[in-house]
């Protein structure tokens, strides 16, 4: 007999009140899901006032993105490269174009080994297919063109490797260097990839401003642990202050209101959303994400919550040991 009748969806991240706790998670290569690639999925989340995190491997420029989100909500997803030239042009470029987090990846410092992509030779980015971040960027152009005495068009495969050396360098950078991106970033910065509670810790201490709890979809190691079972040991070791998003395997709702009561202050949604483009375009892709926010919202009411600025993990029951 709770009264449920006036729900909100309301978040707040960063000092920031967003409408509601769903964001699209960075996918890259976008235009192998649909032609208008980045661009298409960014219109819709401005549309539909969803941030909209822009991967690294993005098949659209920067620039072309943010035009398509124009004054929408947008973050920068960033696979860092072992180039700091390079860093700091793909850091110069999003904050001239207005995207205000930048969400650092750490769980894929390299490609994961995936037999289906490798027995089809299936590896678009080796082919200029979601390098276009990169061939668009000055100074990856001029180092390429000094380097090999061509411009990228010249030589796309050639190109294509380079661009994903950098980006996918097998080399992590160490903790430490996150004062580096401070240095050339002043919005907030959020570590992506984190499944355990120490790694949590450190990204506090050494100064990350938010962290996404995620195993990359499942996408890249093997028989990683499930995001969602780390999560309320992660957000006990972080403790408050610090916003802790999550993502990896949110198909509804309910789904995204059992990672809200656990703890976690926003959700990322990936394949649902990207699924939706697939299918049926932009208007898939709204559907996807309108069906989300009704879902949550029916959700809540049956769980009689009516918003999200307070703990609400008594709803949940512990799984038995
Ligand atoms: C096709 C595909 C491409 C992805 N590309 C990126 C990427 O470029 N950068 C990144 O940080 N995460 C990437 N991810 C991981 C997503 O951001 C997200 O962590 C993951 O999809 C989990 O959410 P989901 O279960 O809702 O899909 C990708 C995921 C998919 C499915």
């Amino acid at each position: 007999m709770v009264n449920t009748s006036k729900r909100t969806l309301d978040v707040t991240l960063f000092g920031q009140k967003y409408f509601s706790p769903l964001i699209q998670a960075p996918i890259g290569v976008q235009s192998i899901f649909n032609a208008e690639g980045e661009k298409g999925l960014a219109e819709v989340c401005s549309r539909l006032s969803i941030p909209y995190v822009l991967s690294t491997a993005g098949s659209n420029t920067i620039e072309e993105v943010a035009s398509a989100s124009n004054d929408g909500l947008r973050w920068f997803q960033l696979y860092w490269p072992s180039d700091d030239d390079i860093t700091i042009s793909l850091l110069r470029r999003a904050r001239q174009s207005k995207f205000s987090v930048l969400v650092v990846t750490l769980d894929t410092w390299s490609a994961g080994w995936r037999p289906l992509d490798l027995d089809q030779g299936y590896l678009p980015l080796l082919n200029g297919i979601g390098t276009q971040i990169g061939f668009s960027d000055p100074v990856f152009r001029q180092k390429f063109k000094q380097m090999h005495k061509k411009e990228v068009e010249q030589d796309i495969p050639l190109a294509s490797r380079e661009w994903v050396k950098l980006i996918l360098s097998d080399s992590p950078q160490p903790w430490e260097r996150l004062s580096f991106l401070k240095k050339h970033w002043d919005g907030p910065i959020v570590a992506k990839g984190i499944q355990h509670p120490e790694d949590a810790k450190k990204a506090v201490q050494v100064g990350f401003d938010g962290i996404i709890v995620s195993n990359h979809g499942g996408r890249q190691l093997d028989g990683a642990v499930g995001s969602l079972t780390m999560l309320p040991s992660i957000l006990d070791a972080v403790g408050t202050g610090t916003p802790v998003l999550f993502d990896s395997g949110l198909r509804t709702g309910a789904d995204i209101l059992k990672a809200l009561c656990l703890g976690a202050h926003a959700v990322l949604i990936g394949r649902p959303t990207i699924y939706g483009y697939a299918a049926a375009g932009k208007d898939g892709a709204e559907e996807v994400i309108m069906g989300l926010l009704a879902d949550l919202d029916r959700s809540m009411s049956m769980t009689g919550i009516t918003g999200f600025g307070e703990s609400h993990r008594s709803a949940i029951m512990p799984r038995p040991s």
